[in-house]
Formats: structure tokens, sequence, C-alpha cells
């Protein structure tokens, strides 16, 4: 599947926060309700991060998106996403792919990110080289990686 990377627009955020939504309904459903009540506190999250937020294309659609941070000794990936009809096709490692060189390029030599132990998003970040260092708030995983 040919994937290509673009900044995302303002007019990415009804498909973005779409994906986040889908994301809170499988993983923690019972935040549902927390999370649309700190719906403001997420969409200033992605705009003020706006020049990290990247948006994935397959053939000019719409296929997944992901957002990083920068922190004091680490680039931290908040969220990555592919749509459901985009899945196991790449698209997913490509997004990782391009954090890497971001965040190199910003200056981060440390790539880290947060997933849940029962999340098979491990996998991929496994296979993208990252190595589980231990566990943080609300038992999930701590993964990094050397940008
Ligand atoms: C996690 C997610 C982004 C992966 O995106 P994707 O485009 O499907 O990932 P890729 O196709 O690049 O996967 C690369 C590799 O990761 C592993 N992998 C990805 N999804 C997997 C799954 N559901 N189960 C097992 N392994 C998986 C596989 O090894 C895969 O390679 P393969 O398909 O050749 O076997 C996607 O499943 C998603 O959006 N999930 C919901 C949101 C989410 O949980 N995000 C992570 C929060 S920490």
């Amino acid at each position: 599947m040919a994937v290509q990377l673009r900044q995302a627009v303002v007019t990415d955020l009804p498909a973005i926060y779409r994906g986040e939504e889908r994301y809170i309904r499988c993983w923690k459903p019972e935040h549902e309700s927390a999370w649309r009540n700190q719906l403001g506190r997420h969409l200033s999250r992605w705009v003020e991060n706006f020049d990290r937020l990247t948006v994935a294309l397959v053939s000019d659609q719409f296929a997944g998106y992901s957002l990083w941070t920068p922190e004091q000794d680490h680039a931290e990936l908040c969220t990555i996403h592919v749509g459901p009809e985009y899945r196991r096709n790449g698209v997913g490692m490509v997004l990782l792919a391009a954090w890497a060189v971001d965040a190199a390029k910003a200056g981060f030599t440390r790539l880290q990110l947060s997933v849940r132990p029962d999340n098979p998003a491990r996998t991929m970040y496994e296979k993208a080289g990252f190595q589980c260092i231990g566990s943080g708030a609300h038992g999930y995983l701590l993964y990094e990686r050397r940008a």
C-alpha cells in the first residue's frame, strides 16, 4: 500500500477526533465521558502541536495520523492511529519512521511511548526496534528507542 505523509491541516481535525474516539471506545470505554469532558484540552494539544501532527494518506484518502511532543530529554509519541480498513499494510510503521526522522531533525536522540500491555500495537513497536524499559502510570508499559 503506497503511503503518503503530510503535516495535518485544520480540516483533518474531525477525522482525528473520530480516530481518538474510536481508540477510547475500544480500549477505555469507561473513560469515554471523561475524555469528552476534556475535549477542549485535547483539541488544544492537537493544535499546539500541529507541526508534529502527521497525516498518512493512501490513494489520497485519510488513513491515519500520529502526534508527538518534545519533552525535556526525549520525543514522546502521544498518539498513533490507523483506520481499521487500512491496518496491517505498513501505515503504522511509516508513521513511526516519520516520527523518528522528525524527532532526530529536532535534535532528539531518544524516542519514548507508553502502551497498554494488552494492546497488540506493542508488536509493531517491538518490530520497529523499541524496547520495553518498564511500566509507568496506570500499568502502561514504557517503550524506548534511539531516534
Ligand atoms: C496500532 C496501529 C496504529 C497499527 O497500525 P498498522 O498500520 O496496522 O500497523 P502496521 O501495518 O504498520 O503493522 C506493522 C507490524 O506491527 C505488528 N502489528 C500491527 N498491528 C498488529 C495487531 N493488531 N496484532 C499483531 N501484530 C500487529 C505486525 O507485526 C505488523 O506487521 P505485519 O502486518 O507484517 O505482521 C493500529 O492497529 C491502530 O490504529 N490501532 C488503534 C489505535 C492504537 O491502539 N494505537 C496505539 C496506541 S499505543
